[in-house]
């Protein structure tokens, strides 16, 4: 790995656990204004300095996001589709590798639709990223994206969809956590991030998504909606933090969401 390739991929793992805590709220680039992300820089603002990177697209980074934040950038370049279609897979690249390394960013992110009527072009767009990041010494994140079709996301599925992202060159994909999500890790040589997909039931059962992923291997998470609609988003990101870092229990990790909770916010302290 070149080393600036390398760098960049180091400023996004912590060195002591070697892993990563990243925040995505990339959501809008096909869904608009989500709920709690309606307006991104007020959700960004209080989680960036608890993040290892931040996940998004470069309108969002422009806009609302300043400059001056020593927090990583992982970039989303592809796009070109909304929830309004049936078919969510038919993503091109939406950004230059000029434009990210302009922006100083610290990888580019784009989809891969496995299974999916756009499977090829995807995985075409994969490759040429990866030459382009080579090149340019920008690591690449493959996302092994899984449309509307929920069902898709088992083990074998999972496992197929980022072997392949590897085998292309992918430098770290970021996948859902299944059962059997050792099967996935056992077969992808590149470190994993899990999502967390749509918000779940509890703050402690994303918890244990979290804690399931990590203990089974994977890298870190890069996680958005059961953050950012959480009643407590910077408690449950210290949370999770605790548990990526430090692999604490959820139970250690539900007392620091507890403890942080109990925290006045600072408006209130002033
Ligand atoms: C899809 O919009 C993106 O890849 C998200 O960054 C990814 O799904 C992680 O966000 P969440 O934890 O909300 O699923």
């Amino acid at each position: 790995m070149d080393w600036g390739l390398a760098n960049r991929m180091a400023r996004m793992f912590s060195p002591g656990s070697q892993n990563s805590v990243m925040l995505a709220v990339d959501h809008g680039y096909f869904m608009g204004p989500t709920r709690r992300l309606e307006d991104p820089r007020a959700t960004i603002a209080p989680l960036l300095p608890h993040a290892d990177a931040l996940a998004l697209t470069r309108g969002i980074l422009r806009t609302c996001v300043p400059p001056s934040t020593r927090t990583p950038i992982v970039l989303r370049v592809s796009g070109g589709v909304t929830v309004l279609q049936e078919d969510l897979s038919d993503e091109d690249i939406t950004v230059s590798m000029e434009d990210a390394v302009r922006l100083n960013v610290s990888a580019v992110a784009l989809s891969v639709f496995v299974g999916s009527p756009h499977e090829h072009s995807s995985l075409v767009h994969l490759s040429e990223l990866v030459d382009q990041g080579e090149e340019a010494g920008m690591p690449v994140l493959a996302i092994t994206a899984v449309g509307k079709e929920l069902e898709k996301r088992d083990a074998r599925y999972l496992a197929l969809a980022c072997r392949v992202s590897a085998e292309l060159g992918a430098h770290m994909v970021k996948t859902y956590y299944c059962d059997d999500f050792e099967k996935v890790v056992e077969g992808c040589p590149v470190p994993i991030v899990v999502a967390g997909g749509p918000r779940l039931d509890s703050d402690q059962a994303a918890l244990e998504l979290a804690h399931h992923a990590i203990a089974l291997g994977a890298k870190g998470i890069d996680m958005g909606r059961n953050i950012w609609q959480s009643d407590y988003p910077v408690a449950m990101l210290k949370a999770l933090r605790s548990i990526v870092h430090e692999h604490a229990t959820v139970g250690e990790a539900m007392d620091i969401l507890t403890q942080e909770k109990a925290r006045p916010s600072r408006a209130t302290v002033a």
